[in-house]
């Protein structure tokens, strides 16, 4: 089973509850920055940065931003990938929301926390629409002293 938010994303009333629900969260918290990760992170990160009122921090994979950047190496199922992030996005002490569509192994997720603490960032949460926790992303984040929220959770995956 493939999990996908393409059809919830078509869906104007889905789209906007799912936005809506994140403002709800987050409004009262105090985040400077909304850090989204490639590709899909940086939808439900864009639209929830604008609505927050907050800039948004792309975090892509090797090899696409123009400045200076820096990167973190991680393992995929097949092999690895490394992503990265421009070396002047954040400034020390900055509270981050991390953004991305679903949380798996926590892989990437892990990687991208790892980014922007070396850095200097400090992650307020990482935040999913879906998190598939059978595969153990959320519980690995959290004993990497994260707090993890998901929308929802699909069991069985
Ligand atoms: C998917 C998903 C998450 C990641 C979750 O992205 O959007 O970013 O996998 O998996 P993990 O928790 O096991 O690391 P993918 O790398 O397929 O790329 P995309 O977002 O660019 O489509
Ligand atoms: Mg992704």
């Amino acid at each position: 089973m493939f999990r996908d938010i393409t059809t919830l994303l078509k869906d104007p009333v889905g789209f906007r509850i799912t936005i809506t629900e994140l403002v709800n969260r987050y409004s009262g918290m105090k985040i400077d920055l909304i850090a989204g990760i490639e590709a899909r992170g940086f939808i439900v990160g864009s639209a929830l940065a604008y609505q927050l009122g907050l800039g948004f921090v792309p975090i892509r994979k090797k090899g696409k931003l123009p400045a200076e950047t820096v990167g973190h190496d991680y393992e995929l199922e097949y092999g690895a990938d490394r992503l990265e992030m421009h070396i002047d996005a954040i400034s020390k002490g900055d509270r981050i929301l991390l953004v991305d569509d679903l949380i798996a192994t926590g892989g990437t997720a892990g990687a991208a926390c790892k980014l922007i603490e070396s850095i200097g960032g400090k992650i307020v949460e990482c935040c999913f629409v879906i998190d598939l926790p059978d595969l153990g992303g959320r519980s690995r984040l959290e004993k990497q002293g994260h707090k993890v929220f998901a929308l929802c959770e699909f069991e069985g995956d």
